[in-house]
């Protein structure tokens, strides 16, 4: 770095920009890329062997991504369907084990970690076989399908001293790091309202995934995939597309909603809320699924705020994703890879309203008013005060999660996102389905983590 370089960095907080300049009337600062991989060789004991177990789309973006971390290789990989398995012999090589039943990955000693990529309805009977098969766990979001699954999670954690992380990635990102740095630094005065969204306009989005040609029974390890879900015969479109179906998964708010309450939860260094109330619909995506295309619902935090979270999956405009957090003093906006906090400075007088009054009236109260607020110079219209913070170009908070995972596995230092916060996000999210289905208010207590009677 040049001299030049190192005076125009700039240390804003923890997290570090490079350099700030204007955009119009706003204030833009780059940040950092955080620090970068180590040149020096990986050490004999930091080799980390991982497995994958459910290895569909999300479970292989994961694994890839760690594969990238120093010091990482993958050796095994189980999955119910052949042609995801024949795919992680093409990713990691012929070598590795590819298996339908995850606890021949547990019984091998030379895996030390597993990815969790299956449906939600298998993610608490997986993460605990493997916790108790004395490996370390990322398992997908949300943690829980259901509500019970929270407390064995995360008593075979804290029983079996595993390092567990729970994959709403977002959580490791600079960015919301540097949102909750501004928030505690009072950069919009005090919070008193939240709102986020997910907004979707594609059939991807709306979770129409491709179903192979080859689906069948042979193909397809029907039986074990249903796991302890009700047992009705082989059905590709619920094999791929499970997301459409509550015996499998958690709806728009354990597939979205539950990302956002995991960024809320962060940013805000809160615990969750106290009660939801929601109400959607199926509006568009008539297909048989049983969970609505629409959803949007109200949450009280004890903090002193509300919170207000949507999917539309019938959005006829842009897909979107965002957090509004609006405070006494201004208001922050977290968009793509940057957080902006605008501030309208608050007036320093009341301003009078007279022309209702009778003119002398008019006249004696504006110069009471004048007594008391007399004309400053220059007046003019308030200036807007707006600050930009952008990640660098290609900066992946994925990346930054799967790595702050494989860090713990070698320091037994705890993770970003350990069950209990995870069981916090999804308890919260999933607040949304319960009045959504029963029609009334849904209760909780973020800090014993328990559903309360309505
Ligand atoms: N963090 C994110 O941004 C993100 C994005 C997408 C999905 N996800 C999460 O990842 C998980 C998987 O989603 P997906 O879209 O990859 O689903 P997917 O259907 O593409 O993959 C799931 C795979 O798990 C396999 N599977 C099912 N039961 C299994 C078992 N008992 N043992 C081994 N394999 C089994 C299936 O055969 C399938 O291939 C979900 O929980 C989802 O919420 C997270």
């Amino acid at each position: 770095m040049s001299n030049m370089d190192r005076r125009g960095f700039l240390k804003t907080g923890s997290i570090a920009t490079v350099g700030s300049y204007f955009v119009g009337s706003t204030k833009m600062h780059l940040m950092a890329t955080p620090e970068p991989e180590p040149a020096k060789p990986i050490a004999a004991n930091d080799h980390i062997q991982i497995a994958l177990i459910g290895a569909g789309g999300q479970g292989q973006e994961d694994t890839k991504i760690a594969a990238r971390v120093p010091g990482v290789k993958v050796v095994a990989a189980s999955d119910c369907y052949n042609g995801c398995l024949d795919r992680a012999k093409e990713l990691w090589g012929k070598d590795i084990l590819t298996t339908r039943d995850y606890k021949e990955i547990l019984d091998r000693k030379d895996v030390d970690a597993v990815i969790i990529g299956t449906p939600d309805h298998w993610h608490m009977q997986a993460s605990v076989d493997a916790m108790n098969a004395g490996k370390d766990v990322y398992c997908e979001k949300p943690m829980i399908h259901v509500y019970a699954d929270g407390p064995k999670i995360i008593d075979t954690w804290r029983k079996t001293n595993r390092i567990m992380q729970v994959g709403s990635q977002g959580v490791s990102s600079i960015v919301y790091a540097k949102a909750k740095e501004l928030l505690a630094a009072g950069a919009i005065g005090t919070l008193n309202m939240v709102n986020v969204w997910y907004d979707r306009n594609s059939a991807q989005g709306a979770w129409e995934y491709t179903v192979p040609y080859d689906a069948s029974t042979t193909t397809c390890d029907w039986p074990r995939w249903l796991g302890t879900a009700p047992q009705i015969p082989f059905n590709a479109e619920h094999f791929f597309q499970w997301r459409k179906w509550k015996a499998y998964g958690s709806g728009v708010a354990g597939d979205l909603f539950v990302h956002l309450f995991s960024g809320v939860h962060l940013m805000t260094n809160t615990l969750g809320p106290t009660r939801a109330v929601a109400t959607g619909g199926l509006r568009f995506w008539k297909d048989g699924r049983d969970v609505p295309d629409v959803m949007m619902a109200l949450y009280d935090y004890e903090k002193g705020f509300n919170l207000s979270v949507r999917t539309n999956f019938v959005d006829g405009g842009a897909e979107s994703v965002g957090f509004v957090f609006t405070g006494s003093e201004g208001s922050m906006t977290i968009s793509g890879e940057a957080v902006t906090v605008t501030r309208v400075p608050r007036e320093t007088e009341p301003g009078y309203r007279v022309d209702l009054f009778s003119e002398p009236i008019q006249k004696r109260v504006l110069e009471i008013y004048h007594e008391k607020y007399p004309t400053t110079y220059p007046s003019g219209p308030t200036l807007i005060g707006e600050e930009k913070y952008v990640a660098p170009h290609g900066y992946s908070e994925h990346y930054d999660h799967l790595k702050n995972w494989i860090e713990a596995i070698r320091t037994r230092q705890p993770v970003v996102e350990d069950p209990v916060f995870g069981f916090r996000a999804a308890g919260a999210a999933l607040l949304s389905n319960l009045s959504y289905d029963t029609g009334q208010p849904a209760r909780w207590n973020p800090e014993t983590m328990k559903l309360l009677q309505s």
